[in-house]
């Protein structure tokens, strides 16, 4: 790996790029998988829009620590029949990345304006699969009106993950709301944002938490509802710090059930490696206060066995709601889907499903259709409704 000299554009990597980068690296490899079953000898293309110097540096000791940046990452977990494409706006950022990949055959690098060429990249990729990280700073650089929508239109599997820049939207809404002089131009950077306007309801009538609560939910119904758009699935997902400060969020945004599955799995497991870091830093904190005394007014730490039984039978009950609709036979996959469509996104993995049906068949609530034991993809089977018996297909 070529050495880079240290300067000001070679950040330090921060925990919480950490996470963010933890989510490509799982979802990329899986979404090529599943690309390489269905892509007819096409290529399958990464897409980094807003790639970044390809390296972090640690600004006390540059010459060993080294962290790759996403353009890195995904060049080192792919290859052909994978291709990464990357654009750099800013020179530095775009020398260091010429260095960085130089030595993968399967990498472009692009210095540009990712707006200005995106019908370029769009043209160049058009007819295979593709993947597109998104991720730039600000909001004006990555509007969902003329960039996102462009890419949603494409005809081929696409998906997305991308910064929604929460701070940043934060601060626009409030100077729309109390800036006489800049508050106008920043409400149409909004409506470019958002491609529409209903953000301004939110904005006049909500405030806080509340209010990014309802403005990040306007931008995923805004992205699944892109006219002729492929992204039917979308969901978000907070980077935070470990000390707890909600940086971004990510949004991924796919057009195919199998992603927003995949995504889900991903993001349950991000989220309870987040849980144990941030509940081990919080630990230290409070230990650090006093001194190192433990304290018996500690709580304490919740049961993993216990927290398991809980998602378990909270999960029991959601399938078993699924009788209530006029349903033919399930698949396992497919009602995993359907519970994640309906609110379980992220909330539990493989395993606690599997649980569920297993501990359903057991009390006789499950009629298996499907030969064999055991409880995985392609498994088939029928809920029993709780007033009219067993539904059939
Ligand atoms: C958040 S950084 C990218 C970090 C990188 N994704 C990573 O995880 O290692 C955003 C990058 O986008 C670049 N950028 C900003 N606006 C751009 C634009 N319109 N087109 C291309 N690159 C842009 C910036 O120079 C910066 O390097």
């Amino acid at each position: 790996m070529p050495l880079v000299e240290p300067s000001s554009h070679f950040k330090q990597i921060r925990d919480w790029s950490g996470r963010k980068h933890a989510v490509l690296e799982k979802y990329l490899p899986a979404f090529c998988r599943a690309m390489s079953r269905q892509r007819r000898g096409r290529a399958i293309w990464y897409v980094d829009g807003y790639a970044g110097a390809g390296v972090y540096r640690d600004s006390q000791n540059p010459s060993t620590s080294t962290a790759y940046g996403s353009p890195v990452l995904a060049a080192r977990i792919t290859g052909e029949p994978t291709r990464c494409l990357n654009v750099e706006e800013d020179q530095d950022n775009f020398d260091s990345l010429q260095r960085e990949t130089s030595h993968f055959p399967h990498v472009e690098n692009i210095c540009n304006d990712f707006n200005t060429i995106v019908d370029d990249v769009l043209a160049k990729v058009a007819g295979c699969p593709a993947f597109f990280f998104l991720d730039s700073f600000g909001t004006k650089e990555l509007p969902m009106e003329g960039l996102i929508d462009r890419i949603a239109m494409r005809h081929n599997p696409t998906d997305i993950l991308l910064r929604y820049a929460t701070g940043a939207v934060r601060r626009l809404a409030a100077s729309y709301e109390k800036d006489p002089v800049r508050g106008g131009a920043n409400a149409r950077n909004l409506d470019k944002w958002f491609r529409g306007q209903e953000w301004r309801i939110h904005v006049e009538q909500l405030s806080g938490e509340e209010r990014d609560n309802a403005l990040l939910r306007y931008y995923l119904r805004q992205i699944t509802s892109i006219s002729s758009g492929r992204l039917k699935f979308a969901c978000s997902y907070p980077i935070r710090s470990t000390d707890g400060i909600t940086k971004y969020h990510l949004v991924f945004a796919t057009g195919d059930r199998l992603g927003m599955k995949l995504m889900s799995d991903i993001l349950f497991e991000a989220e309870a490696k987040y849980n144990k870091e941030h509940e081990a830093h919080r630990n230290e904190k409070e230990l650090a206060k006093r001194n190192g005394q433990l304290s018996l007014f500690d709580p304490p730490a919740p049961d993993p066995d216990t927290q398991i039984a809980e998602r378990v039978s909270q999960l029991k009950q959601a399938i078993l709601d699924q009788s209530r609709a006029p349903e033919r036979q399930w698949e396992f996959d497919d009602l995993r889907c359907t519970l994640i469509e309906g609110g379980w996104f992220a909330q539990f993995s493989e395993k606690d499903f599997r649980a569920a049906c297993k501990e359903l068949y057991a009390e006789g609530k499950i009629e298996r259709l499907s030969s064999g034991k055991a409880w995985s993809r392609g498994t088939e089977f029928t809920l029993h409704s709780p007033s009219e018996g067993l539904i059939q297909s």
